[in-house]
């Protein structure tokens, strides 16, 4: 692939996505569940034509998310609509292809889809987000459930917006909605939003014919070699609530919680069903070796793969072709770009590569991608989805032509 398509490159393997979103089914096979896959972890169109065959729909956050949808050739009418800013034309865009409900973020954001649904003569299904104020120890750039977060409604006025919700002429209230943070690597925070919030969704069903409760995403996954690949033992010496996440566990303690109020389970899975199933291919340029310490430098860099300049995000980086006659070495390993932040590992050892050989940065199928940048005029990087012995090309790297598609020298500069 590299040969064929150059570096970096991002490959996702197919297969691996499709064992992730079964893997997910049958650990939460007790519910009536209903997966709408978080596209802002990877939105390119044969990843959504892939998730669809699957049988799921989306979670959305823009109208470009929507078209995206349509762009796949799949279906907006089993997606879900969320985000704190939702604007009057992508109310009305979602509206207009049938979305399936909104998850309002505000008593404001509420008055306006109503107007909206209102001038299109219809109504729009609705779940208010309740932000129930848990603790989701992850990183803070990736915690939403905390009442200082921008998301949702506290719980303590939430029956008030509901009671307000009822009383719009154009909005039908259809359910509830919760999502306390990403990348949880323990079940506990789930467990206490879950608890929090079901005894609120069973006393709002005495009011209102609720069809569903969504529950968010924010599953998270194993970014080190290390942990994946602890013994029975190592499992074992951790509390059951501190063990690392997996979606049986989750499902063994979410299912019994869930199950008694009889609705339809919404799950919003975005890093779990790709972030393990993708790798960035890059090539080495230089091994430097600096006074202190070794510099490897590869060919992608901070605007191919912004999760560690940007949440000191851990990737495995494995040499693709391994060598164990030859020595460990250790290095920063750093991208071209100008500014030290652009360095995906200090100090770590890795066996010594050298120039045109290629590395894989591992778990690179979430937030990667989609997160890319043309900073330093560096195009975006090319995808390839494989399955079993096929590959494909599923988007091109970004050319130069591309980038300055857009771009005019004004008349008064001429
Ligand atoms: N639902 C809602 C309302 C969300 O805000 C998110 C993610 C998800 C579902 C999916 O969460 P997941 O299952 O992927 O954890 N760029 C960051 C992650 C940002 C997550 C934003 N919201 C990173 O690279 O770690």
């Amino acid at each position: 692939m590299a040969a064929l398509y150059g570096t970096p490159t991002y490959v996702y393997s197919a297969t691996t996505i499709t064992e992730n979103v079964t893997r997910l089914q049958k650990s939460l096979a007790g519910l009536d569940l209903k997966i709408c896959y978080a596209m802002k972890a990877n939105s390119s169109l044969a990843l959504l034509r892939l998730v669809a065959n699957l049988g799921s729909g989306y979670d959305l956050v823009s109208g470009g998310e929507i078209r995206r949808v349509l762009a796949a050739g799949a279906d907006v009418k089993s997606s879900v609509f969320a985000g704190v800013g939702k604007t009057e034309a992508e109310i009305e865009f979602a509206l207009k292809n049938e979305v399936f409900a909104f998850h309002v973020e505000s008593e404001p954001e509420l008055a306006r889809i109503n107007h909206v649904a209102g001038r299109l003569g219809v109504k729009a299904s609705i779940a208010i987000r309740i932000n129930p104020d848990v603790d989701a120890q992850t990183h803070a750039k990736i915690t939403t459930g905390k009442s200082d977060n921008k998301f949702g409604i506290p719980m303590r006025v939430a029956a008030a917006a509901y009671e307000a919700a009822a009383k719009l002429p154009h909005i039908k209230v259809a359910g509830v909605q919760m999502h306390i943070g990403s990348q949880l690597t323990s079940v506990g925070p789930f467990r206490e939003a879950v608890e929090k919030v079901v005894p609120f969704v069973a006393k709002l069903q005495e009011n209102h014919a609720l069809e569903y409760f969504s529950i968010g995403g924010g599953i998270g996954i194993i970014y080190e070699d290390a942990l994946a690949s602890g013994s029975k033992d190592w499992w074992d010496a951790f509390p059951e609530d501190e063990r690392p996440l997996t979606p049986e566990s989750y499902g063994a303690v979410l299912t019994p919680l869930l199950q008694p109020l009889g609705l339809k389970i919404l799950l919003e899975p975005g890093r779990f069903l790709v972030g393990n199933a993708g790798v960035l291919l890059s090539r080495v340029e230089y091994l430097k070796r600096g006074a202190n310490k070794n510099f490897l430098v590869i060919d992608s860099a901070m605007n191919d793969l912004v999760r560690p300049a940007m949440y000191g995000g851990y990737h495995e980086i494995v040499p693709l072709e391994r060598d164990t006659s030859r020595p460990a070495m250790t290095a920063d390993v750093v991208g071209p770009i100008c500014e030290t932040g652009d360095c995906f590992a200090k100090d770590r050892e890795i066996q010594t590569v050298g120039e045109r050989e290629l590395v894989a940065f591992m778990s690179a199928g979430a937030y990667a991608f989609a997160m890319a940048s043309r900073y330093n005029t560096r195009g975006r990087p090319a995808e390839v989805l494989v399955r079993g012995s096929t590959f494909e090309l599923i988007n091109r790297r970004e050319t130069f032509e591309d980038q300055i598609a857009g771009e005019q020298i004004p008349a008064f500069l001429t």
